[in-house]
């Protein structure tokens, strides 16, 4: 837990809660706080770790980074592999990988480089308002914002870029705003977020008590099943596992697009994915219990796995020049 991200308070009290449950399930945690790169790497390598339960959010903990620590060390972690992670991160490339799966996602464009007046309007183009910015690379909406015309739109750019270099500029759609909680590859459910500015911002995540979560979403069931099912082929579509939260909207005119995929979704008891995984009937407990149970490597087993399936070189030339008739 922790972390050097903007989104250390958060991983702080996800990682809190966890151990506490996982505590009184009986089981011997050791409470690890990361901070810069370097004591992480101390502290994970001399950590005598069974299995490494991720409770990180944002840069370095969410984005692959750390994944590929615990692989090199062979410690088993929860979440999704270092592929997995690093694309549902990068806002992009993971609306990429949507577009290549038929999976609906707002319209989108990159921008990069010095936010002046002059770039920004011939970046923009004909693309039209309102945009959502975004950081490329952060999560929990931090430096997100909504934008009407042209003005906004450069000190919304040059506040992005002071998270990140990198910034999403995204059609933003008008409707109902659902998440959908996915356990080893199955649907636990959905909820409905009714942030009362209409934006679910960093405030209205951590701070507001004016937003309103429904379970089940005020949809037609047809709705909620098509927005679970598209839930579903994002997560496929980035080859993430564990316990996964896909952020969805069902826009006004009843089209669903897929906002995000996040891979360590917040764990306190008031989290989403905590709450819908509470209405299925699992418990906060038994949930972080399910997930340290599907704790695994994925590099290093598949490694496992090709070097025994491995043909020395020199028997494949051999066999296939005899197939060859040489
Ligand atoms: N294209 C969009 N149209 C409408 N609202 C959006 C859009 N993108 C983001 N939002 C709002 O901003 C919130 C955060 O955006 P999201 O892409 O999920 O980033 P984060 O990683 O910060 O959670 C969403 O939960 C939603 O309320
Ligand atoms: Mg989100």
């Amino acid at each position: 837990m922790g972390g050097t991200s903007a989104e250390r308070e958060v991983s702080l009290r996800s990682g809190r809660a966890v151990a506490r449950a996982l505590e009184r399930r009986g089981l011997d945690v050791v409470r690890l706080e990361l901070d810069s790169a370097r004591q992480s790497l101390r502290a994970l390598s001399e950590a005598r770790l069974d299995v490494a339960f991720l409770a990180l959010h944002g840069r370095l903990g969410e984005d692959g980074c750390v994944q590929g620590v615990l692989e090199m060390l062979g410690v088993p972690y929860t979440g999704s592999s270092v592929l997995g992670s690093a694309l549902a991160m990068d806002k992009a490339k993971a609306k990429e990988m949507f577009l290549l799966h038929n999976v609906p996602t707002p319209a989108y464009y990159v921008f990069e480089g010095e936010a002046t007046g002059d770039a920004v309007v011939e970046g923009h183009g004909n693309f039209g308002f309102p945009v959502m910015v975004k950081p490329m690379h952060e999560g929990s909406s931090v430096g997100l914002q909504k934008v009407l015309n042209a003005d906004e739109l450069v000190s919304a750019l040059r506040i992005a870029q002071s998270y990140d270099p990198s910034v999403l500029v995204e059609r933003f759609v008008s409707g109902r705003e659902i998440t959908v909680a996915i356990l080893n590859g199955k649907v636990l459910g959905c909820l409905e977020i009714a942030p009362s500015n209409g934006i679910f911002d960093y405030q209205a995540k951590y701070q507001s008590t004016q937003t309103q979560y429904f379970i089940p979403p005020r949809l037609a069931e047809s709705r909620c099943c098509g927005a679970m099912q598209l839930a579903l082929q994002a997560a496929k579509s980035l080859g993430v596992s564990g316990a996964v939260r896909v952020d969805l909207i069902v826009s006004d005119e009843q089209n669903e697009y897929v906002l995000e995929v996040n891979t360590q979704p917040g764990m306190t008891q008031s989290s989403l994915l905590p709450k819908i995984a509470e209405a299925a009937g699992l418990s906060f407990a038994e949930l972080c219990e399910e997930i340290v149970q599907s704790a695994c490597l994925h590099v290093s087993q598949s490694r496992q796995i090709k070097e025994a399936a491995v043909v020395p070189l020199a028997r494949v030339a051999q066999t296939e020049l005899a197939a060859s008739g040489q």
